[in-house]
């Protein structure tokens, strides 16, 4: 039997923290190396133009992103990893289903309903500052997932409605041209969903509460120590399931690590200590990943060639499923 495809988009609009690593890079690398699945992992190029419009900014969050996953150990022969704009069918396909997209449904979309919101907040017009790619934004997205005829999409809590709208727009094709496009189901993964940042609140770019995957050991110490704790005393026991250090703990140590700071917790450990130990275990463990991502990001070369085989492989599959499409709406070329 043919392995189902799980694909997942990454948007490059900033260096990856630790919170993208838990929340995102490290569960699509578990999928991908359990072998069930034929992996799609992507970087989402296009969707990050609808905010970011600096060339150089622009090219840097599109290597740092993919040299993260290959740092982390992404195997580019197991799974087909490329960049969005190397694969131009993805642009075709969104035009033809944005002609098969209700105006209405994109205006409940989320994210443009909430930019929207923002604007009537501030007394400005309702569509100020939003431009249109962030509003047909989940199109390009449903054509991401639909023309590799994804079934498991995994995303974070945020975008399981757009995996809805990919799910509607396929559905609607089907009717209207037959049946061509599987229906795909989104895949949140419940035990990281969140991951706490310096101040407690989810980690998050926007919260200005993240921890950069790769910055340097310094730095990474100086962070810890910054991560908000309570006032119990050292000696009190503490509930390690209500603790953000340990919360990131569990995810870098051993698991007789982890079982040994349960009982740290249970039986009394000072806040000191426990970042103390969390230094060392994600010291441990970036160590060696941030030797490659730096070597990759001082040669974009080496990530253009292997993003370019990727896209290679993407577009073998792509571009006679596209053709397929087209034939169905009446091209005949
Ligand atoms: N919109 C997603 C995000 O912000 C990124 C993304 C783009 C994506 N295309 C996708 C995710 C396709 C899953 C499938 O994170």
């Amino acid at each position: 039997m043919e392995k189902k495809v799980v694909l997942t988009g990454i948007k490059s609009t900033g260096r990856p923290h630790v919170g993208n690593y838990i929340g995102a890079i490290k569960p699509a690398l578990q999928l991908a190396a359990s072998n069930e699945y034929s992996p799609y992992y992507f970087i989402a190029d296009y969707h990050s133009l609808t905010t970011v419009q600096n060339r150089e900014q622009f090219k840097d969050y599109v290597y740092g992103i993919a040299a993260s996953w290959l740092a982390l150990g992404l195997d580019p022969e197991q799974s087909t990893f490329y960049r969005q704009t190397d694969v131009p069918e993805i642009m075709e396909l969104s035009w033809i289903l944005s002609c098969l997209t209700p105006k209405g449904l994109m205006n409940r979309a989320h994210a443009y309903k909430s930019a929207v919101e923002q604007n009537l907040q501030n007394s400005l017009d309702q569509d100020a500052g939003i431009n249109i790619g962030v509003y047909s934004y989940p199109i390009l997205m449903a054509s991401d997932i639909l023309l590799f005829q994804s079934d498991i999409v995994p995303v974070g809590k945020d975008q399981i409605q757009h995996v809805e709208i990919a799910r509607d727009i396929a559905t609607h094709f089907n009717h209207v041209f037959g049946e061509t496009f599987s229906l795909p189901q989104y895949m949140v993964d419940t035990t990281t969903a969140m991951v706490p940042g310096l101040d407690g609140r989810k980690m998050s770019k926007s919260y200005h509460n993240t921890i950069p995957l790769f910055c340097e050991e310094k730095e990474l110490e100086k962070l810890i120590k910054r991560i908000v704790t309570d006032s119990t005393p050292p000696q009190a026991p503490k509930d390690p399931d209500q603790s953000s250090l340990f919360l990131l703990y569990r995810e870098f140590a051993s698991e007789n690590e982890v079982e040994q700071m349960r009982n740290n917790y249970r039986s009394g450990i000072g806040w000191g200590e426990v970042k103390k130990e969390l230094f060392l275990v994600m010291k441990r463990y970036l160590e060696q990943p941030r030797q490659r991502y730096k070597e990759l990001m001082s040669n974009s070369r080496e990530i253009d060639k292997t993003l370019h085989y990727g896209a290679e492989k993407a577009r073998q599959k792509a571009k006679p499923f596209l053709n397929e499409i087209k034939e169905k709406i009446g091209y005949s070329g």
